[in-house]
């Protein structure tokens, strides 16, 4: 059966929308109040938003988002608000945004996110107080306790009472890919980052405000690897230091091959480690690249990229990840399709390869695709 007339169609979209005009499926609720989601189960099914479908098994289901777009493009911003209950911001919330200049602080562009998520009763993830990227020209790597801590103030302080940002991610990639780009083998923190420096990092974090989720958000740690030993190694210091971390964000940049395959026991070894810790494992940017070999067809590739999805939203669902967050909603919009950030050199040297970058739920036309649909069955059939 076409993918299409199998889960999505245009006019079970506008079927939908007129359900929630009519106020069908209590839609203004919504606006005041998560729960409302889920007052809906019993309308919902495999078509209906996944926030809804996520709402119904006490999860959320949300994206990266940039405010340029939602003010340029109405489809875009529609689609999210129909989506999504929480949002990351892809950069407006990272220092160069925020602190462009030492002490002079800027929130317009984190503050129009802020403002749609207000509107539309979504929560809003802060990416990031702590990052080797994403920094204006004027700040080292590490900055210095007393450039963290104006920092910090600033930020945090700016969205103290803000009812929509619900937590934060407060350090971000601090640990190296490998044992050569660091010098400290047990934690394995980039070059120059102290475990000292993260634990007053956190503490600062929590004297400006302890209302909010605290997470440390790395990438490439879901699997037993060097990299994810180190973070469960700081995970843990962390912890023993006394400071608040509420979770980890696993940020989930997958790639799924014919080739090789995922490495699953290692995964959930990961998953258990961070529940036994007691500290709450989300999936905060998940997106997912076919590897080559590739198949022959666009279809044979999005049905491969949705298996994908599934398969690991059902082992994050196995051990009770109750947030899922993918780095975009739509391919028009993913970072990997960007020049800067195409993934290896089989892409980047290959312009007829870059249409089979299709990580996301939605297509360039902000279309379903298959992916979206075992999003949806991934959230059906959690427990
Ligand atoms: O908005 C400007 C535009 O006005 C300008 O014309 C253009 C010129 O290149 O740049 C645009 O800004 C770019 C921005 O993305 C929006 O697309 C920046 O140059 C570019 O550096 C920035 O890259 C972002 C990157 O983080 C650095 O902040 C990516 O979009 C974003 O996807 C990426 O996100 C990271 C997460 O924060 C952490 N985990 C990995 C993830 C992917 O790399």
């Amino acid at each position: 059966m076409p993918y299409r007339r199998k889960f999505l169609t245009r006019a079970g979209y506008t079927t939908l929308s007129a359900l929630l005009t009519m106020g069908f499926l209590q839609k203004d609720k919504q606006k005041e109040d998560h729960s409302t989601d889920s007052i809906t189960a019993n309308y919902i099914n495999v078509n209906s938003p996944l926030r809804q479908l996520a709402a119904a098994k006490g999860k959320r289901y949300g994206a990266a988002i940039s405010s340029d777009i939602l003010l340029k493009e109405k489809d875009y911003a529609n689609l999210i608000a129909r989506e999504c209950s929480i949002v990351t911001p892809n950069g407006e919330l990272k220092w160069n945004a925020t602190e462009p200049q030492p002490g002079q602080f800027t929130f317009e562009s984190a503050d129009a996110i802020a403002d749609f998520c207000q509107k539309h009763n979504i929560d809003l993830h802060g990416h990031t107080l702590f990052w080797h990227m994403g920094r204006p020209d004027w700040l080292p790597y590490p900055p210095t306790l007393k450039m963290i801590e104006r920092h910090v103030k600033g930020v945090m302080g700016h969205y103290r009472k803000s009812k929509v940002l619900k937590s934060w991610d407060i350090a971000n990639e601090i640990i190296a890919d490998n044992e050569n780009e660091t010098d400290n083998l047990t934690y394995g923190l980039r070059k120059g980052v102290k475990p000292e420096l993260i634990r007053d990092l956190f503490l600062i974090a929590a004297s400006v405000d302890n209302s909010k989720k605290f997470y440390l958000n790395d990438f490439g740690i879901e699997g037993a690897t060097w990299k994810s030993e180190r973070f469960l190694k700081m995970v843990e210091y962390l912890k023993n230091s006394g400071v608040k971390i509420d979770g980890a964000g696993l940020q989930s940049h997958l790639w799924f091959s014919t080739a090789y395959g995922f490495d699953e026991k290692g995964f959930n070894s990961v998953l258990k480690r961070l529940n036994d810790l007691e500290v709450k494992p989300i999936i905060t940017e998940l997106d997912i690249i076919i590897d080559t070999p590739l198949p022959d067809s666009i279809k044979k590739l999005d049905q491969m990229v949705a298996d994908s999805y599934k398969r690991y939203l059902d082992l994050c669902f196995a051990a009770k990840v109750d947030t899922v967050i993918t780095w975009g909603l739509t391919d028009r919009h993913s970072w990997i399709r960007h020049p800067d950030w195409m993934p290896r050199k089989t892409f980047r040297d290959n312009p007829n390869l870059w249409k089979f970058l299709r990580p996301l739920p939605f297509d360039e036309n902000l279309q379903a695709k298959s992916a979206r649909n075992a999003i949806a069955q991934a959230f059906e059939q959690a427990t």
